[in-house]
């Protein structure tokens, strides 16, 4: 896909890796891009640098995605990209509460459901369309420390891979994003050891864009603007025994006592 006169949504966009995109697209020449946040500021902010239109809503509240969807589809007549990117991190393991369990599912997972059941019927009537779903490489691998955060995006990842098997033929595309770290606030924000682990290879959200705008040319499922990601992802499937056994050294290296992990309240 060229992004030259596509009809164009990011959400996620009003900070880090959506927003770069979102800049990006629009220096690709856009003919419109919706900058969706649930941040009524920074939303606004980037929609005017990119001159875009600002979308305030929550991607976890199924009945504004369709709101927006059906709004966008009645004024511009098309979507043709959309970038299901805003996501959240959710570090923890088993003592993680259930409400930081499920605002992970609906965020990094549930989202992702609810813009494909309300873009996919619309997409298929205009002839096609193209979803990108921001993952992570954690979504292939692991995040040691962050047993939400792997999961919901083992599922996104998962979710993308029937979505570009079910509607290929319809002229559906769906691309998968998997970066490693990433300087945005996102990793700014966590202070936990597994978390110091991606820093040093961290890209810059401007070089996750490059990748995108590469990865949409080539119309690759996945797009991995941290190469050696696949080698990883080898290296779990072909030696897994072998991989596993790396991940275990790593977190004995990283993880605060006896790897626990915090306690688990047995009420
Ligand atoms: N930063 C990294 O190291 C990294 C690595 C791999 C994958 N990712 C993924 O990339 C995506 C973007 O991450 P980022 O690093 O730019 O994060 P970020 O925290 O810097 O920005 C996320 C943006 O999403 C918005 N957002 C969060 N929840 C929302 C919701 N429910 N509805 C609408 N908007 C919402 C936030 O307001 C924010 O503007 C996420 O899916 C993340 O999991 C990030």
């Amino acid at each position: 896909m060229q992004l030259r006169d596509q009809v164009v949504v990011v959400t996620g966009a009003g900070r880090g890796i959506g927003a770069a995109l979102a800049r990006r697209f629009a220096r690709e020449g856009a003919r419109g891009v919706y900058v969706v946040d649930r941040d009524e500021g920074p939303a606004r902010q980037i929609a005017a640098e990119c001159g875009g239109t600002p979308i305030v809503l929550d991607v976890a509240c199924e009945s504004d995605v369709k709101a927006f969807v059906d709004s966008a589809f009645a004024t511009f007549g098309r979507i043709d990209l959309y970038c299901s990117n805003a996501g959240v991190m959710q570090d923890g393991g088993i003592e993680a509460s259930n409400a930081d369990w499920q605002r992970a599912w609906e965020i990094n997972f549930l989202a992702h459901l609810y813009a494909a059941r309300a873009l996919v019927p619309h997409m298929i009537e205009q002839g096609g369309g193209y979803l990108l779903q921001t993952a992570s490489a954690a979504g292939l691998l692991t995040q040691i420390g962050a047993a939400p955060y792997s999961v919901t995006k083992h599922a996104a990842v998962a979710f993308a891979e029937w979505l570009s098997i079910t509607y290929h033929r319809q002229g559906l595309r769906v691309s998968c994003l998997c970066p490693q770290g990433v300087h945005t606030r996102m990793l700014d924000d966590c202070e936990s050891a597994p978390a110091d682990l991606l820093r040093d290879a961290a890209l810059t959200p401007e070089q996750v864009a490059d990748a995108v705008v590469q990865g949409l040319a080539d119309e690759s499922f996945l797009i991995l603007p941290h190469a050696e990601v696949a080698t990883y992802v080898e290296h779990r499937a072909c030696e897994n025994e072998r991989w596993l056994r790396g991940m275990r050294r790593l977190w004995d290296r990283v993880s605060p006592d006896d790897g626990r992990q915090g306690s688990v309240d047995p009420k």
